[in-house]
């Protein structure tokens, strides 16, 4: 039988894989254009497996709680490389049995052919970029895929790996509340476990930031945005998904991303790859790190035995505040020891008896209504 995870001292290994057939016109994440340079993508493949063994150093002997490939575009990756950071990971950190392994994939037909690969590397859930069903939408999005490609992908994955996900993107402008739920509730048809629906954000450095600056389109207005997040809901709670988090629903517990619930946890875990964050306990004190953002600063670093900053020490409030702030995203909350340390006297106290907080095994979390107004929730408590 599998011994269950430790979020005390398991440790989970985010791998940031930075390239991208396309740069989509929203995406802020630390991102590059894939030219093909297979040296540099061996380089890279080599330099993460010597960070995660340096970093395996720092912490001692570890069990490993779950990988996630992450990016970029990670199901552009040698299947090989997939394999060799895996079997790496689990050599320097035996896990305790069976642990979740899973990689971001775009829904192209020519990555869908590299799943069996990749399932055979040892990836057991997909998480794919679906965004829309609508080719209008795509093509807004600046995606390189078809509705009926991605389609395609999905039952391609479905029969590759046992675990499904896909991200959604709505609030696009113009669309309607009964245009997205008719999308929503086509893409329910297809058969996955779990789904994140995100709101689009719109950020400043990218080229739709830089499009509603100069007025080119607007983003739908707060009410409607907050209308869409409520059909949303409804619609995935009518076909059995748990909004277990702010953005993410899953088809019962088993569903659930084992790997973000452990981050959201406060657990441990390495971030390797270009720009990847990490959060270490070391002596008893929780650090954090972030990794060169540039390839060839991470390249240049792991040469130097520095790929990061520094693991930097996190002061005890900024720790409990980052505890907060993750855990009151997901149904289980923070545990009520570690908020009374950071929050402002009388505002839990207050935010329950306005319904948006609540208390529930010496824990206390947001209420369905409270998590849509996360910002505000933890701006009343973190002042
Ligand atoms: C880091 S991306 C990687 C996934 C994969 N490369 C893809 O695009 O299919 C993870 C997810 O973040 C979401 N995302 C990225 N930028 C966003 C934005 N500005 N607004 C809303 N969602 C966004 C997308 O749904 C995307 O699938
Ligand atoms: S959304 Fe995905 S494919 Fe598009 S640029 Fe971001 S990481 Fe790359």
């Amino acid at each position: 039988m599998t011994e269950p995870p430790d979020p005390g001292t398991d440790v989970a290994l985010y791998v940031h894989w930075p390239y991208c057939a396309r740069i989509c016109p929203y995406c802020d994440f630390n991102v590059v254009r894939d030219r093909g340079r297979t040296d540099e993508q061996a380089a890279l493949t080599a330099a993460i497996l010597s960070d995660i063994q340096a970093q395996s150093a720092l912490t001692g002997p570890r069990r490993l709680a779950s990988i996630f490939f992450g990016g970029g575009t990670p199901s552009l990756m040698a299947p090989e490389a997939v394999a060799a950071i895996i079997d790496r990971a689990r050599a320097l950190f035996p896990p305790r049995g069976d642990i979740e392994i899973t990689l971001e994939a775009n829904p192209t037909d020519a990555e869908a052919a590299r799943f069996q690969a990749l399932a055979a590397a040892g990836v057991n859930r997909l998480s794919m970029g679906v965004q829309a069903l609508d080719d209008a939408a795509l093509a807004f999005l600046g995606r390189n895929h078809s509705a009926d490609e991605a389609r395609r992908a999905v039952a391609v994955a479905a029969t590759a790996f046992p675990r499904l996900s896909i991200d959604l993107i709505y609030a696009l402008p113009g669309q309607s509340v009964a245009d997205w739920t008719a999308e929503l509730t086509r893409a329910l048809d297809m058969g996955f476990e779990h789904v994140s629906p995100y709101q689009l954000t719109i950020e400043s450095t990218t080229a739709f930031g830089r499009a509603v600056a100069r007025g080119a389109w607007t983003p739908p207005d707060q009410d409607l945005a907050a209308d869409l997040y409520e059909a949303t809901q409804h619609a995935l709670a009518a076909a059995g998904f748990d909004a277990y988090e702010v953005s993410n629903h899953a088809r019962g517990i088993a569903a659930r991303s084992a790997h973000n619930l452990h981050v959201w946890r406060g657990g441990d875990y390495i971030g390797v790859g270009p720009g990847a964050h990490g959060r270490l306990t070391l002596n008893g004190t929780r650090t954090a790190s972030v990794a060169h953002r540039a390839i060839g600063s991470y390249l240049a670093g792991v040469e130097a035995a520095a790929p990061w900053s520094e693991h930097t020490p996190l002061s005890a409030q900024d720790a409990a505040e980052e505890r907060v702030l993750l855990g009151l995203r997901t149904v289980e909350g923070v545990a009520v020891s570690v908020l009374e340390d950071v929050a402002t006297p009388g505002a839990t106290a207050s935010l329950i008896a306005d319904g948006l907080l609540e208390h529930i095994n010496g824990h206390i979390r947001t209420t369905a209504t409270g998590r849509p107004l996360l910002d505000g929730v933890l701006k009343a408590l973190l002042v």
